[in-house]
């Protein structure tokens, strides 16, 4: 909830009119990233001591994760305990209070061993720890609905961008960390093969299919892949966040990160057949993050 997909989601929600209640450990989010209006819980999701907070809820989207994919390279014991140990405690929750429906984030990251492109849903080739754990949860997810008839529908982002995003990261998300360097006047860092491709997707996009789970049931016990369809390279990301915000340094090149996929695109047709389209161009979006940025830099926190 405090961090960033769980506090664009909860701003969204409030807008449109929803109640809203939220927990997080604060491990990797912040509070002040939890809107106005929403009933904050600064909780464990591996607590037992949570499954009173889902009394009287209609829908849990479970978000909370242990998520930087170096980090869980680190600590696998901790990527288990988060993501599989807390999924299933976050489940058990919802099954004992008669939630209607769980979304759930899963992730790209099953497809890191997979060189069909674009990649659809059923391509599940996980390597990574992070991977794993998110493949874990996906099989705990199909046997709570198995046994206990319970409705999920489960999200695989590609790479979610905007306002908010977590920089904070051993290794911050590229757009946040070209756009951070850039304006501090430091050389980026630029991971591995500058050819990496990644699939961006802007987050207000995400928000629009987060709506329609809760909406329309055709998203009952499905999975979907939440991408653009469409991606760039690294170096073409660098290029256009040089040029929009008019400084030109020339990257620091290190050896690629252990478990990152070489490449990344998704395919939306599931997703697009309920009338989703992610609206937001590359440029647009952007600019929104760099706003965010340097927002954060004149609040003294970068
Ligand atoms: N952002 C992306 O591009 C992306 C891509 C693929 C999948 N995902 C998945 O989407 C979800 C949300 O991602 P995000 O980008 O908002 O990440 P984030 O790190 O910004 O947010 C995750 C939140 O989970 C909280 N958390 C971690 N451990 C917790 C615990 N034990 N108890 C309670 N709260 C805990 C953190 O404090 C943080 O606020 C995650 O499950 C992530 O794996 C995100």
């Amino acid at each position: 909830m405090a961090g960033f997909i769980g506090s664009n989601l909860a701003v969204r929600l409030l807008k449109e009119g929803y109640q809203v209640a939220g927990i997080d450990n604060l491990a990797y989010g912040l509070q002040e990233n939890v809107p106005d209006g929403v009933e904050f819980h600064e909780r464990d999701i591996r607590d037992r001591g949570i499954y009173g907070l889902f009394e009287g809820v209609d829908a849990v989207f479970h978000l909370a994760a242990k998520n930087c994919i170096s980090d869980c390279q680190a600590d696998p014991i901790e990527t288990s305990d988060i993501n599989v140990t807390g999924t299933i405690n976050v489940f058990e929750a919802a099954r004992l209070a008669g939630v209607r429906k769980i979304i759930y984030a899963e992730s790209s990251a099953l497809y890191e061993g997979s060189s069909i492109f674009p990649t659809p849903e059923s391509e599940v080739r996980p390597e990574s720890f992070y991977a794993i754990s998110k493949s874990a949860a996906m099989h705990f997810a199909e046997a709570y609905r198995r046994f206990f008839g319970m409705t999920f529908t489960a999200l695989r982002y590609f790479c979610v961008y905007g306002p908010i995003q977590d920089y904070r990261r051993t290794i911050p998300p590229v757009m946040s960390a070209f756009i951070i360097k850039l304006l501090k006047g430091e050389r980026p860092i630029i991971y591995g093969k500058c050819e990496k491709r990644r699939d961006f997707v802007y987050i207000d996009d995400i928000n629009d299919f987060h709506l329609l789970c809760l909406r329309d049931s055709r998203t009952d016990d499905e999975t979907f892949n939440l991408g653009s369809g469409e991606n760039h390279s690294v170096l073409e990301i660098y290029e256009l966040v040089s040029r929009l915000l008019g400084v030109r340094l020339e990257p620091e090149f290190k050896p690629d990160l252990p478990g990152e996929a070489q490449m990344t695109l998704a395919d939306i047709t599931k997703a697009s057949a309920l009338g989703w389209k992610p609206k937001t161009d590359l440029e647009t979006g952007l600019l929104h993050a760099v706003d965010y940025i340097k927002s954060e830099m004149a609040e003294g926190r970068i």
